[in-house]
């Protein structure tokens, strides 16, 4: 089991970061395309990081993440805004939502093709006709770049070891993550392993493709141009219009 109770609950001291990233990013960006925006679903959304905001300018906010412990802590940080628990490749909301996202790789815990192609048909299903779908992915590159190391922080009460390698072969990435939480008694252990499966470019946008997206990319770590090796690269995607060819 991944994001389970422990790791839930540390999540933010960590990781929250990304959220308010890719508010500063994105609402910039759904203010000039789509300014009567209403309603923001994201997926996999974590401990609600990016709803936080997005509800504080006053859009109609959705979440939706597999683990039930993210959830819990998202509803407390976006009190009122709706969660509901399941997983990205069965979505059924019903309703169209103005803005769509899916940050912070999670959508390379995805690891076969076919699952990510389900995805993003869902993602276009529940897109409203002139809606944005945008969202982040960890490439190959970035996992063969960046997942080789060991890293071991300690800070108020918290331990966190995190080791990640990399599988060519297969193009996955494990990150075993050990933690120790300070307790009244001691500290208590929790161990998590996280697969993640690192996308050629090519292969995210023929899947996109195919799910009826078009779209626009840039560097998922700087914002800016991508690189020959970008690491990770953000898609800013929108319907395909109708009767146009999946190749034109
Ligand atoms: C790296 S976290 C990112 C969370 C959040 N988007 C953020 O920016 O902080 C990945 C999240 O994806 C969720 N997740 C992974 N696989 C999922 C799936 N198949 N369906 C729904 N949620 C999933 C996990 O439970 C976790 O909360």
């Amino acid at each position: 089991m991944t994001y389970g109770k422990d790791f839930a609950a540390i999540y933010d001291r960590r990781w929250a970061f990304w959220g308010p990233k890719m508010w500063a990013f994105l609402h910039p960006l759904v203010r000039r395309r789509l300014p009567h925006a209403r309603s923001w679903l994201d997926l996999c959304c974590g401990t609600g990081s990016l709803l936080r905001l997005a509800k504080r300018r006053g859009y109609t906010v959705t979440g939706v993440d597999k683990s039930r412990h993210q959830i819990r802590h998202a509803r407390k940080n976006v009190p009122g805004a709706r969660f509901v628990r399941g997983d990205v490749r069965r979505l059924s909301l019903g309703g169209k939502f103005d803005v769509i996202t899916c940050m912070f790789d999670s959508l390379n815990y995805l690891t076969v093709k076919r699952d990510l192609l389900t995805a993003f048909r869902g993602a276009h299903r529940h897109l409203a006709p002139r809606g944005i779908f945008a969202f982040d992915m960890n490439t190959f590159e970035g996992l063969e770049d960046r997942w080789n190391n060991t890293t071991a922080t300690q800070d108020r009460g918290l331990t966190l070891i995190v080791e990640n390698t990399f599988d060519a072969k297969r193009a996955l990435g494990h990150c075993l993550i050990t933690g120790f939480i300070r307790t009244k008694a001691g500290y208590r252990r929790f161990q998590e392993e996280h697969i993640e499966r690192g996308y050629r470019a090519e292969d995210i946008e023929r899947l996109l493709s195919k799910a009826g997206f078009v779209f626009k990319k840039c560097d998922g770590n700087s914002l800016g141009r991508v690189r020959k090796r970008s690491g990770r690269l953000l898609y800013v995607c929108r319907k395909r219009a109708e009767g146009r060819r999946r190749d034109s």
